[in-house]
């Protein structure tokens, strides 16, 4: 399928210009349909019943699994569904066998969700570290280098920033890490949905992401697993083999960490938006979002009183560009640019407030992120306008 061809499947886009894929994406009719489907069709629970409807919902259920296990590489692994990145995340933090005196490893310029799990260990008598930024925003490896340890148990990085689009460089972080004994965490919640991202080659033993972010239906998100190292963080029906008299013999697979009834519709929604991605090919993908990025970067930073955070042109970067307009308040331009010409960016902290206030933007940026489904003449139109903003201002 042409990249080209894809905007008709998305029927929002016929009335507006949609540039908040990173927090949410649109979704294509045919994710739409496959819910739909499953609703109207063969709507049952999963593993727990022999009846026709079950049996097909199951079979289905657990055909999404491998489908978007094979997306990520992660065949040697175990994929967990879950209701977003956040709760991914929670689930490793909650979830592994901590000591006192362990060390956690993340950064400064962590989205909110890759950060509080942590922040919240403190309690517990762990040492959380956390490594400053560069000015643009990106942690060098050398800083990675000096602060795991060998009391270090895990290493959590975000593998592409919702604010700056900076790619970080989680293959070289995981070496570091498991030179000295340590798991590594990624949060693929900006990367799985933009670039080709393998588990197995990226050597992480955990990665996080969500699937309303990368075309699939609300709430939807995924935790792999190379090994099930964790405890459930929820305990219920769907998750055991067999229980008697307070013995309880775990399910095997992803089961044991599905407790209660899963979002099945959502799941087989992710699957079908993953073949979807893989139909138009996530090297276009990325290619396409590369391209639109150099346009919007160059306009953005030609322009007098515009300031760009992250990392400079030459850097790998997602479709995703932060920009402030001297004299406007972020909520101000993004305002402007929804009512004026219908360009729906996102404004304010982006869930990553130190970050922010690092980059000294304490109020926050403006935030355009791009997707397979955006055009040029879209990034035209913010650039025009946003230049228009800079001469009245
Ligand atoms: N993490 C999402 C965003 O950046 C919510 O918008």
């Amino acid at each position: 399928m042409l990249l080209e061809d894809c905007r008709t499947d998305f029927p929002m886009l016929a009335h507006l210009h949609y540039l908040d894929s990173a927090s949410v994406s649109l979704t294509p009719v045919q994710v739409a349909d496959t819910v739909r489907e499953f609703d109207l069709q063969y709507r049952a629970n999963v593993g727990r019943g022999v009846h026709r409807l079950a049996r097909m919902a199951t079979l289905r259920y657990e055909e999404a699994h491998r489908t978007v296990t094979r997306f990520i590489g992660g065949a040697d692994g175990l994929l967990v569904a879950t209701r977003n990145t956040t709760e991914a995340i929670n689930m490793v933090a909650s979830g592994l066998p901590w000591e006192r005196g362990d060390r956690v490893v993340t950064t400064r310029a962590e989205h909110q969700s890759n950060l509080l799990p942590w922040l919240r260990l403190r309690e517990c008598g762990l040492e959380v570290v956390l490594l400053d930024p560069l000015f643009d925003g990106t942690v060098p490896l050398a800083a990675f280098e000096e602060a795991i340890d060998d009391s270090t148990r895990l290493v959590a990085v975000t593998h592409a920033s919702n604010v700056l689009g900076s790619v970080a460089p989680v293959k070289e972080i995981g070496r570091l890490a498991h030179d000295r004994g340590a798991r590594i965490l990624v949060d693929g919640a900006q990367s799985v949905p933009h670039l080709p991202v393998d588990a197995t080659d990226l050597g992480c033993d955990f990665l996080a992401f969500a699937g309303h972010k990368m075309l699939g239906p609300m709430a939807t998100g995924v935790l792999w697993m190379r090994e099930p190292v964790i405890e459930p963080l929820l305990l219920g029906g769907g998750m055991v083999e067999a229980v008697s008299d307070g013995e309880v013999r775990p399910a095997a697979g992803a089961g044991r960490f599905e407790a209660g009834t899963p979002n099945v519709s959502g799941l087989l929604g992710l699957a079908r938006a993953i073949e979807y991605l893989e139909a138009v090919g996530m090297e276009a993908v990325r290619s396409h979002e590369e391209r639109l990025v150099a346009r919007l970067l160059a306009g953005l930073t030609a322009c007098d009183g515009v300031r760009v955070l992250g990392p400079g042109e030459a850097e790998p970067r997602i479709g995703v560009v932060s920009f402030d307009v001297e004299g406007y308040h972020p909520h101000d331009v993004a305002h402007v640019l929804d009512e004026a010409v219908q360009v729906l960016v996102r404004s304010g902290h982006h869930c990553c407030q130190p970050l922010m206030e690092h980059c000294a933007c304490p109020e926050g940026a403006v935030r355009a992120s791009l997707y397979l489904y955006n055009t040029e003449e879209e990034v035209d139109l913010l650039l025009a306008t946003v230049g228009e903003l800079v001469r009245q201002g």
